[in-house]
């Protein structure tokens, strides 16, 4: 009797359950985009608020929500940190591609970024490879502004960190980036990266891809791109 009476709302609870978690992927299994660590109208007047918020809340937000769209298809995203799924991208769907790597390199670009004269400047360490590397930071810049104006319609121009330790600049096509195991792709760990999709400057500049460019670098949040310099080396 007493078996009876408890079996019920054992039964029940057991159901709400199963329709809680058992029919939808648990929260700790998506992606999620993160927020601005500034206000939208911070980097401004480089980049205006309008531009940053349609770029992170609509753009970044689709390249994540798409993402999670694509984990019912791929059940082995939902093991993988964001970091783990780029090495592994040439096992996934164009979709996982794009979106994967969408969100990789905003989540970046918003943390590489820092208001004007917030951004510290490059470590003597990196520094010292910079000017080894290229010469000096001028130099650097320079390549690095050929390699963001010539990308062909969309893409990303890099400062990456190459398994031998030495810096290069590379580009790569629509959201790829140097993490990625694909064919053509220059690899090495991102220290630097510039989003040149048209969406990321068209309100303000137009067609005027090499000004949006000049105007980025004084944004750049070296205290962040110094600590992914120190930290790529570890275990190197
Ligand atoms: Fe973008």
């Amino acid at each position: 009797m007493l078996f009876r009476l408890l079996a019920r709302p054992l039964l029940a609870g057991l159901t709400a359950l199963w329709l809680l978690f058992g029919t939808a992927l648990p929260a700790w299994a998506e992606f999620s985009l993160p927020p601005l660590p500034y206000a939208a109208t911070a980097l401004e007047p480089a980049i205006d608020a309008t531009t940053m918020t349609i770029h992170h809340d609509r753009h970044h937000g689709a390249y994540v929500s798409n993402l999670n769209g694509q984990i019912a298809a791929n059940p082995a995203l939902a093991d993988l940190s964001l970091d783990a799924l780029q090495g592994q991208i040439s096992a996934f769907p164009l979709a996982v591609r794009n979106n994967g790597g969408g969100h990789w390199n905003h989540s970046q670009f918003w943390a590489v970024l820092a208001p004007a004269g917030q951004g510290g400047t490059p470590s003597p360490e990196l520094l010292a490879a910079i000017n080894k590397n290229f010469g000096s930071l001028e130099a650097l810049q320079t390549q690095f502004n050929q390699a963001a104006a010539a990308r062909f319609g969309s893409g990303w121009a890099w400062l990456i960190r190459k398994a031998d330790g030495s810096l290069a600049i590379t580009s790569t096509a629509n959201q790829d980036n140097p993490l990625m195991d694909l064919p053509g792709i220059e690899r090495g760990v991102p220290l630097l990266g510039l989003d040149v999709w048209e969406h990321a400057y068209y309100l303000k500049y137009q067609n005027r891809r090499p000004d949006y460019i000049k105007a980025w670098w004084a944004l750049v949040n070296w205290n962040e791109v110094n600590g992914r310099w120190a930290r790529a080396g570890v275990g190197a």
